[in-house]
């Protein structure tokens, strides 16, 4: 039942209506004459705060807010793939359509086309009894993916009625009787509170990679599917493009790309470039298994608030069909400022730098929506996981602002950008020093298996050369290079090729974009042949002069631009090489 008050004040994207008593906490309302869509998010006697999803502009004390009885909610079912929204599921190109070039106000048109015509096949038999998770029905979403409908959370019992063919997503496709009788009508959809995590049977560890084709991610700072990484960095060190990479080449069958941009021009480059990225894996458009939540310009900040968990549930939809899906979202440092502008509108006690003082629960709640479960369902266990990738753009790249510090805390990745490789143009400009993975330990042994016995200690010796580098090149600093034993400026050297060789990884090559594990590993081989064969041979009594003018180098350098599946000849023949050149 809704309970109609009005307007007492409005601040911006806040409305204090009174009136509602009996209003619960993030209540859906619909505020004014116009209607537009809002939710309530405190409460004090008769009066509720409503943060509004819409310009709030023209509104006027003493108009109507009525509450609607429900909480934000997302529409689940076929449709959700190759479809934009914006923060709170409103298709952006139908919602254009409707409207005309601007968005009118109030408008409400069904994240789930209802004209769209679905060949959907049933699955589970009449007669047959059915409890939450289990798949009622499948259709082919897109080219790509196969949406499984399922029985909602909640619900059980026996189907006494089971259609199929050609139908809408807001046709019945089954009847089902609960135990006690009564008879409930299933669609292809089911709506859900974003606010709140879909239940699963049970969380796994987390001890497979997600791999993503970056040497930098894969071999030195991995995520896990169902993990969640961070990567912060400042204005132009390459969040988007590594987002944009993650999105294509991670080995997660579904993408969710939210973008959380402020400037007009992000998100139109959100919407402008997104749905024109190829997908390299089934030679289709990404978008034939991703969706896209923007926040456009002319929506407010409450609507960006309520995105990232729009995102987030969508995502835990597909990993409850047994998909691997990954997140990504651009970045949540908007998302947080969304936070602290209601939060100041509300005029609550205001944490560090104005941030909210439950930011850092926020922050912890989103992260810990992710994970690796076996899903609700009967029958042989399903599989799913929800991965969390979130850019994070501290102001100036200072980490210890608080958005970054709160997300570094419940991450388990931190993959750190840095403006200054960034400006020396080494892409992805991720500080191999400062980053690190908390999963190298729980994959360790996946690692071992489905790559190479000694992954672990290749990647250390990798580490080792590294940080071993830094400290020289302080002396280097001072004294210079030439000044260095000859052992020290081979070290140097092979530090030098693991970076532009190895780390560095061009997003805009074609084959360069995407390095499977298998090559990583190999290329990381080569490179350590080298400095071992060099070491020898600089013990028997070569002169470093000699090892730095070496043929060889420059093949190696032109490893990372031969197809994966060529490498483990280029491997063979890169070893004998080496081998050759150092002993002659
Ligand atoms: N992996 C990469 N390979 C090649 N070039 C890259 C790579 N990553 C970043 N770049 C270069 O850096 C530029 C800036 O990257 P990007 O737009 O992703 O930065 P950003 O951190 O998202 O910036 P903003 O703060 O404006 O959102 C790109 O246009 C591209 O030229
Ligand atoms: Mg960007």
């Amino acid at each position: 039942m809704s309970i109609v008050g009005s307007i007492y004040k409005i601040a911006g994207p806040l409305v204090v209506a009174e009136g509602l008593k009996g209003c619960v906490m993030f209540e859906v309302c619909k505020v004014g004459e116009m209607g537009l869509m809002g939710e309530a998010i405190r409460l004090d006697h008769d009066r509720a705060y409503i943060q509004v999803y819409e310009a709030t502009e023209g509104l006027k004390p003493g108009e109507t807010v009525e509450t609607t009885g429900a909480p934000l909610t997302a529409d689940l079912g076929p449709g959700i793939l190759r479809n934009f929204y914006d923060g709170i599921q409103r298709p952006l190109e139908r919602l254009k359509e409707a409207a005309g070039d601007y968005i009118t106000r109030g408008l409400s048109v069904p994240p789930l086309d209802p004209g769209i015509i679905w060949n959907y096949t049933a699955v589970a038999k009449e007669g047959s009894t059915v409890q939450a998770g289990d798949i009622l029905g499948t259709v082919p979403e897109t080219k790509v993916i196969t949406h499984r409908v399922l029985v909602p959370p909640g619900i059980s019992g026996k189907l006494t009625k089971v259609r199929e063919g050609k139908l809408h997503v807001t046709d019945v496709v089954a009847t089902l009787t609960k135990e006690e009788g009564k008879e409930v009508d299933l669609t292809m959809s089911q709506r859900w509170p974003v606010r709140v995590a879909r239940p699963y049977k049970k969380k796994l560890d987390p001890i497979i990679p997600l791999l993503t084709g970056q040497r930098i991610y894969d071999t030195f700072f991995p995520i896990a599917k169902g993990g969640a990484a961070a990567i912060p960095g400042g204005f132009g060190t390459g969040k988007t493009v590594s987002q944009h990479q993650l999105a294509k080449w991670a080995d997660s069958q579904v993408v969710v790309y939210v973008g959380c941009g402020e400037r007009g021009n992000e998100m139109t480059e959100v919407l402008d470039t997104f749905p024109l990225l190829d997908d390299p894996i089934t030679g289709e458009k990404l978008m034939e298994r991703s969706t896209l939540i923007a926040n456009t310009s002319n929506m407010p900040v409450a609507a960006r608030e309520a995105s990232v968990y729009t995102g987030v549930t969508l995502a835990e939809f597909y990993r409850d069909m047994g998909y691997d899906v990954a997140v990504m979202a651009d970045s949540t440092s908007r998302w947080a400022e969304a936070m602290r502008e209601v939060s100041g509108r509300l005029e609550e006690m205001p944490g560090e730098e104005g941030y909210p003082a439950y930011l850092a629960s926020r922050v912890a709640d989103y992260y810990e929506r992710g994970g690796r479960v076996i899903t609700l369902g009967s029958g042989e266990d399903r599989m799913g996981s929800v991965s969390l990738v979130g850019a994070v753009s501290p102001p100036g790249g200072d980490l210890s602002e608080p958005v970054s510090q709160n997300t570094l805390r419940v991450v388990s990745v931190f993959w750190a950008l840095d403006s200054t490789l960034a400006d020396r143009r080494h892409f992805p400009a991720i500080n191999w020093l400062r980053s690190y993975s908390l999963y190298l330990n729980v994959l360790a042994d996946w690692y071992k298996k489905n790559v190479a016995e000694d992954f672990q200690d290749v990647r250390t010796r990798m580490m080792t050369l590294l940080q071993k580098e830094s400290e020289l090149q302080e002396i280097v600093q001072l004294v210079g290079a030439d000044a260095l034993p000859e052992r020290e400026r081979l070290v140097l050297e092979v530090a030098r090729m693991l970076r532009e060789d190895f780390l560095q990884q061009n997003a805009y090559d074609e084959i360069d974009s995407y390095c499977s594990k298998e090559k990583q590993y190999m290329m990381a081989k080569t490179i350590l042949a080298f400095y071992d064969r060099a070491s020898k041979a600089m013990d028997d009594g070569l002169p470093f002069g000699k090892v730095e003018t070496i043929p060889v180098k420059d093949e190696i350098a032109r490893m990372k631009y031969v197809p994966n599946q060529e490498f483990p000849e280029r491997f063979k023949t890169l070893l004998k090489t080496i081998e050759d050149q150092l002993s002659a």
